[in-house]
Order: structure tokens, then C-alpha cells, then sequence
């Protein structure tokens, strides 16, 4: 093997680049060249792919977002284009791949694998939401981002007795809710995994008022509905001088925590090692602390992320 290529694909995420940075950086130290794919599947296809060389990687361990940009690409769900994509490979000269993003990019993996061309996955996504990890590259940073933004409106919910409800995001899981709920101290957590009772959640903030907390926080999670629903449906409850906040896309942007760089960094060179060794088709993540690598399509048919409802008892306890 002398090439490997790198692509990074479905929504960005912070870590990206220490990933990017992390499969080039070991790939050259094993005496091989890495090549940077740009705009994902698209890229591939096209033939938008470089040589990554040290100037490209210079500082990019910091920085959010992708250097190699990202692209949704549904048609590589067909043969053709996984071969066309193949070709171009080829062409440069590239052995094998390592795809950073969702479950959409591991489908890609996995098709060019069964085609005769290894490649591996790396959870690249703040959703938190994908089987055979526990946490992806970017959550961390994401759940961090909210939490900040979430400090700075309590400060006006205290000031002015206010409640806010603040919807992040997570698709349809409800994992950067949890974490970013728990670290704010929000008074109830709203998410998609477990049914909610609005009319607990208004009790819960009247008791508040009656022991002379008067500002509340709730934290949605985007799967469950909008802010400004649930904040419709929570002033039918009572008069809780409520606010609908969305921080949106602020959740993928910025620098990446320090976990999250260096979760990035050793996904990234185990994914070289373990192509090094010949294998393809598989799915990196960290399981009890440890790096762990599954079948692709096991994980994806046979496995669902797993949402810790025991965060969701957590907060209960300490926000009865
Ligand atoms: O998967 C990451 C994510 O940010 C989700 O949390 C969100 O639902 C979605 O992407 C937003 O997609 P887009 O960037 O296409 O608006």
C-alpha cells in the first residue's frame, strides 16, 4: 500500500480536521502518502481529490469545520458511481479510504469495501447518534457550545425571571440535550427517547416560584418539536414569562474541545493501522473507553445508538 485517501462527508462537525490531520500525519509516518478528497462522495466522483502535504495540515488540529468540505450525495447509493468513484482512486494512485462522518458515509464505505476497496469509518458527527460507539468526534464540542450559550441566557433568566426553553440539536436523538440539560442545570430535559408530561414540567416551575426560584430552563432536543411549540404549549400550563431560543447551527462551529481532538486523533490512526493490516468495511468507536472497530454492515443492520436514559433519572433526582 502506498496512498490513502480521506474524505469527510454528511454534516460537519468539529474534530474533522484533527481527524483529517491524524490518518495523513500516521499514514506518512508508516512511509505513505495521504491524499485529501474534497466535497465527499461528490469529490470522489469527480475526481476533486490532492495530495495532502504539511502545509495543508499546518494548524488545522484547532479549526473547525473540514478542510476537505463535505457534500450530500444520495446517487453514490448507486453501483455506477461507486465504481466511477473506484476509478478515480485509481487513478491517483490511492489503496484504500478513510470516510469521517454519519451512518450515510458508512453505507459508502461499506459499498466500496464489498467492491475490493478497503475502507473505514470514523464517527464524524455532533448527533452523537450513531451504533458502535459511544460518543463520536464533535460531540463533545457541540454539547460544550450549547452549554456556553445556555450560561449566557440564564444570566437573563435570573435577571428578568424568565424561563427558557432552548432547543439544540441531535436529529433524532436526544444525547446533546441530556448532557448540555445536566451541565446547565436545566429543570426538565425534553428529548425524543421518552414521552414528556408538560403538565409535570408547569408544576415542576410553579413549586420553583413557591420556594423562591423564580427563572426556568428547559432544554429540547430538535427530534421532539421546536422551541417555540413547546413554549405555546407550555404558556397554556401558566404565565412563565417564556422564551424560545434555537442555537442551531452555532452547535457545529468553533474550535473542538481537547477531547474531542484527541478522541480524533487516535480514531485516525487506527483507522491507518487497521488498513495497514489489510482490513476493510469497518466502523471505529470507543466503547468503555476503549477503541473498538465492528463490521459495517453489522453495525448498521444489526445495532441502534443507545441513548443513556439513566442521565434523563439523573436529572430528575437533582432537579426534583
Ligand atoms: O447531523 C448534524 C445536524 O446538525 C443535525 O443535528 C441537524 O438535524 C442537521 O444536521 C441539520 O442539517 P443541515 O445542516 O442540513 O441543516
Amino acid at each position: 500500500m502506498k496512498r490513502i485517501g480521506i474524505l469527510t462527508s454528511g454534516g460537519d462537525a468539529q474534530g474533522m480536521n484533527a481527524a483529517i490531520r491524524a490518518v495523513a500525519r500516521s499514514a506518512n509516518s508508516a512511509g505513505l502518502e495521504a491524499y485529501g478528497i474534497n466535497y465527499g462522495y461528490k469529490g470522489l466522483v469527480e475526481g476533486n481529490i490532492e495530495l495532502l502535504d504539511l502545509d495543508r495540515l499546518d494548524g488545522i488540529i484547532k479549526r473547525g469545520g473540514t478542510i476537505l468540505y463535505s457534500a450530500r450525495f444520495p446517487e453514490f447509493a448507486e453501483k455506477e458511481y461507486q465504481i466511477k468513484g473506484i476509478d478515480q482512486l485509481k487513478k491517483f494512485g490511492i489503496d484504500a479510504l478513510v470516510v469521517i462522518g454519519g451512518d450515510g458515509s458508512y453505507h459508502g464505505a461499506e459499498r466500496l469495501t464489498q467492491h475490493g476497496f478497503n475502507s473505514i469509518g470514523i464517527p464524524g458527527t455532533i448527533d452523537n447518534d450513531i451504533p458502535g460507539t459511544d460518543f463520536t468526534v464533535g460531540f463533545d464540542s457541540s454539547v460544550n457550545v450549547a452549554v456556553d450559550s445556555i450560561d449566557k441566557l440564564n444570566d437573563t433568566a435570573t435577571s428578568h425571571q424568565r424561563t427558557f426553553i432552548v432547543e439544540v440539536m441531535g436529529r433524532g436523538a436526544g444525547d446533546i440535550a441530556l448532557w448540555a440539560g445536566i451541565a446547565t442545570g436545566a429543570d426538565a430535559i425534553v428529548i425524543p427517547e421518552h414521552k414528556y408530561d408538560i403538565q409535570a414540567i408547569a408544576d415542576k416551575l410553579n413549586k420553583n416560584r413557591e420556594n423562591g426560584k423564580d427563572h426556568g430552563l428547559i432544554v429540547i432536543a430538535e427530534g421532539v418539536m421546536s422551541a417555540q411549540n413547546f413554549k405555546e404549549e407550555l404558556d397554556q400550563h401558566g404565565d412563565f414569562d417564556s422564551r424560545a431560543v434555537t442555537l442551531a447551527h452555532v452547535q457545529r462551529g468553533g474550535q473542538p474541545t481537547a477531547k474531542d481532538r484527541v478522541f480524533a486523533t487516535q480514531l485516525g490512526d487506527y483507522a491507518v493501522r487497521l488498513l495497514l493490516e489489510g482490513k476493510g468495511g469497518l466502523a471505529l468507536g470507543v466503547h468503555n473507553n476503549k477503541l473498538i472497530a465492528t463490521e459495517i454492515i453489522d453495525t448498521l443492520e444489526n445495532h441502534k445508538h443507545q441513548t443513556d436514559l439513566s442521565l434523563l433519572e439523573l436529572n430528575d433526582r437533582v432537579r426534583f
